[in-house]
């Protein structure tokens, strides 16, 4: 999603918004531009693709201002050319915006019977030509940004400032996040603190509705009723080191190797191993034993990572869980039982429609838990308890560590909410405890499989269309494979539950479609067995993902995955690394870009 970065700085500061831009680079995007404030003119820089473009753009013909915006744009309206990248710019005025002005059609049909033209597809431009107007029609520029705002519908942020105004930089936000960084005689704007990181660790949150006036020494906050208030500023604890990929090739593939080691990192926090126990913080202001449902809202990888929880909720703590992904859930009204507990479950903490079913659960009088990953974003700051994932920076679009983490924090949840509902023995809380610290171990076993997953990728990457099958806990990984694989070697690929094969997708079975099996020894080992041999009686490639233990001919005549035998309870947390690296090696071979997408975004703050 797009990025925004302003500085009212003491030096030239073109440098360093573009170093603060590549901090945003992870959000995606598909082109970039700045703009800085020199001599009583504004001097813009765009480019199409990455920030090295603009890079290049700026060594030709570089901007020596004081003080400046940039932005990485993920297109919403108009293709992403340069003509259509941020800033942009009318009369006075330069803009950056992240989201989406929803009446901009209406807004734009207004403007243009009013004698306006405009250069650009974006929606972003209404709002330039708006303050424009304003600052034309004699307003001062808070006034004009005022007036403006209260006429944009949507979820937005942005940061304008004005050619005459080289003190002035203004912010806004409703429903995408923008933070103020307090510098020494410097002020900054950013999407978040990850961007600011180089320049200061103090740190003001915007809440939805305000906005906000900088001057280098100051700082004005407004409400959403427009009332002059103060919000608090806190030490933001984000690294200014730029993350890097290691001895990796990518990002994703060293967030997968990660993932021993981060999942240990959640364990800890979340498990007495001594004692073989699940810790729950005792600030919990609800009790698992009352509740009657629990809802479970989330989008992408993580509402997987949900699904997989709901059969953790119902078998141990006989707890029944609804799940459902945000987008939907936040528009289907639907009744909550009171005193209800709703869990959000978000790697970014910033998803737009995962932020408005959290809202929704709280206007219901739910408790609120969200499992996030970025301890400062806003679903963070607005859950009323929060269970971190201790994943470490996620830089690769498509998610893996954060998954593992996820599922391991639900796992922990659901063991310790079997236990306050006196659904389990303290023998079985200790041996699903004992079972999930082996966890680690076992990934890093399968870890070192990856040479051999990367030749049965080569296969995959020939395929047109892939299936994944999986049944029970495992059901929601081959979800997950699929969208993997989808989402960054944009091969076709769909995932299903193994016993509704028959019921459709058989129909694609040929000898072009590899068919992934996710089977764990579990009690469900023998069906999805049988639902294989319908696949290989009609021709299908077969791509096995077992335990190295599980014998029989059958296994003999297809691709094999070898998983370490382990307590089926965790089969989801181990099954999930193979299908990873699976769509990691076919995207590699495939030559695309593998942590960076196209069209996909890694925080996605429009609906
Ligand atoms: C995007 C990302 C996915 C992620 C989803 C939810 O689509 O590309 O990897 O699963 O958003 O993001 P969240 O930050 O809420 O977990």
């Amino acid at each position: 999603m797009c990025g925004i970065v302003g500085i009212l700085g003491t030096k030239p500061v073109a440098a360093d918004i573009v170093d603060a831009l590549r901090r945003l680079e992870y959000r995606g995007y598909d082109s970039a531009g700045i703009a800085t404030l020199e001599n009583g003119k504004i001097g813009r820089r765009r480019a199409p693709g990455k920030l090295r473009n603009l890079e290049d753009r700026l060594r030709e013909s570089p901007l020596d201002g004081l003080a400046g915006i940039g932005h990485t744009r993920w297109a919403t309206h108009g293709a992403p050319t340069e003509g259509n990248a941020h800033p942009h710019m009318v009369g006075d005025v330069v803009i950056v915006h992240n989201g989406i002005i929803e009446n901009f059609a209406e807004l734009k049909q207004e403007l243009i019977a009013d004698g306006a033209t405009f250069e650009t597809q974006t929606d972003t431009e209404v709002v330039a030509q708006l303050v424009a107007r304003a600052r034309a029609g004699g307003m001062s520029p808070r006034e004009a940004v005022r007036t403006t705002l209260a006429r944009l519908e949507g979820a937005f942020a942005l940061a304008i400032m004005f050619r005459d105004e080289p003190d002035l930089l203004i912010g806004a936000r409703k429903g995408a996040p923008l933070a103020v960084g307090h510098g020494e005689g410097q002020m900054f704007i950013g999407s978040d603190a990850m961007a600011l990181a180089p320049f200061t660790n103090r740190i003001t949150y915007l809440e939805d509705g305000d906005w906000v006036a900088l001057t280098r020494r100051s700082m004005e906050l407004y409400d959403v009723e427009g009332r002059q208030t103060v919000r608090p500023m806190s030490f933001s604890q984000v690294s200014s080191n730029l993350v890097d990929k290691g001895n990796h090739r990518h990002f994703m593939a060293k967030e997968i190797a990660e993932q021993p080691e981060v999942v240990g990192h959640t364990l800890a926090e979340y498990v007495d191993f001594a004692e073989r126990k699940i810790r729950l913080p005792d600030k919990l202001r609800f009790d698992f034993a009352k509740l009657d449902r629990l809802t479970i809202t989330a989008c992408g990888t993580a509402a997987y990572a949900g699904l997989v929880a709901k059969y953790w909720f119902e078998r141990f703590a006989r707890l029944p869980v609804e799940v459902d992904i945000a987008s939907e859930f936040r528009y289907r009204e639907a009744p909550l039982p009171k005193n209800g507990l709703a869990i959000v479950i978000s790697q970014s903490g910033e998803t737009a429609d995962t932020l408005a079913a959290l809202r929704y659960c709280k206007s219901q009088g739910q408790h609120t838990l969200a499992i996030v990953n970025v301890p400062e974003s806003t679903i963070a700051r607005e859950a009323e308890i929060v269970f971190r994932t201790y994943a470490g920076p996620e830089i690769g679009v498509a998610s893996t560590k954060a998954f593992t983490c996820q599922l391991t924090v639900l796992a922990c949840l659901a063991i310790g909410a079997a236990r306050q509902r006196g659904a389990i023995s303290a023998e079985k809380e200790n041996e699903l405890v004992s079972a999930l610290v082996e966890a680690p171990r076992h990934m890093a076993e399968i870890l070192k499989q990856e040479k051999h997953v990367a030749d049965i990728a080569k296969q995959i990457s020939h395929a047109r269309d892939v299936l994944f099958l999986g049944r029970g806990i495992n059901y929601p990984i081959a979800l997950e494979g699929a969208l993997k694989l989808k989402e960054i070697s944009y091969i076709h690929a769909e995932g299903y539950a193994a016993g509704e094969l028959k019921h459709g997708p058989i129909a694609l079975i040929d000898e072009t479609v590899p068919v992934i099996v996710i089977a764990p020894r579990d009690e469900l080992y023998e069906k999805t067995v049988s639902n294989m041999e319908e696949v290989a009686a009609r021709g299908g490639r077969i791509v096995l993902l077992t335990e190295a233990d599980a014998a029989g001919a059958a296994h003999d005549r297809f691709e094999r995955i070898s998983i370490p035998h382990a307590n089926p309870f965790i089969s989801p947390l181990l099954y999930a690394v193979p299908v990873q690296l699976l769509a990691y090696h076919a995207a590699v071979i495939i030559g695309t870009d593998v942590d960076q997408p196209r069209n996909l975004a890694k925080s996605v703050t429009v609906e």
